[in-house]
């Protein structure tokens, strides 16, 4: 009984397993950009994960929700997400639909529960001004508001077309500045701090997919 028990345990954590590399692989074919920065901020995220002493099941729950978080943008269009200018207000309104999207596509494929309330609120911002449901503060899922951070953060130190990437430092002022505005201050001080301990030679998860180098919109 408990063998069989585990097996089926097994079998459900397997398929769970595939149907993540298989969003993975989606995200990637659509669009290289995308695929790297959910990489990146899924790292992030397990930085922050562990300053803040969450669980290692809890960490790998927020971490998996990171890596999914802009699944959406799969299905935006692709001369709105590669467009190597800023977006007009309409393509902004379509491009901001991406967290509904991601969600509607994960529920659609009835996988990953655990990930939806990340995908549909990692653009909530702290003092109720962010999208699609201009939550605030502690409405705003826990883990979205972690990937909030982390997603920023990234954004600020990559490279785009139009806007060239800023320094560590300078991005780590940039969300103190916005604690309590942008992000949730806990969060930005977690973050500020496990940057500031992890070593330069741990710090940077390079994923297979560089060669591909595109670019997207910072949204
Ligand atoms: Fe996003």
């Amino acid at each position: 009984m408990k063998n069989a028990v585990l097996a089926q345990y097994k079998t459900k954590r397997d398929k769970h397993r595939t149907a993540i590399e298989d969003i993975k692989y989606i995200i990637a074919g659509k669009d290289a950009y995308t695929f790297e920065h959910c990489e990146r901020v899924s790292y992030y995220c397990g930085l922050i994960g562990e300053s803040m002493n969450l669980p290692d099941r809890t960490r790998e729950a927020l971490k998996e929700g990171a890596l999914l978080h802009d699944l959406g943008k799969t299905a935006i269009p692709d001369e709105i997400l590669n467009k190597q200018s800023a977006l007009s207000d309409s393509e902004a309104k379509v491009m901001r639909r991406h967290p509904q999207l991601g969600a509607a596509i994960l529920q659609e494929a009835g996988c990953c529960k655990r990930a939806l309330p990340m995908i549909l609120h990692h653009h909530e911002r702290y003092n109720g001004t962010g999208y699609p449901y201009k939550l605030s503060g502690k409405q705003i899922p826990f883990y979205a508001r972690i990937i909030s951070v982390a997603d920023c953060y990234d954004a600020m130190t990559s490279n785009r077309s139009y806007n060239d990437a800023i320094g560590k430092k300078e991005a780590l002022r940039g969300l103190i500045l916005n604690k309590g505005s942008q992000f949730d201050p806990d969060i930005v001080n977690s973050f500020v701090t496990a940057m500031q301990t992890t070593p330069e030679s741990h710090m940077y998860y390079i994923p297979a997919y560089s060669k591909f180098g595109a670019v997207a919109a910072a949204y």
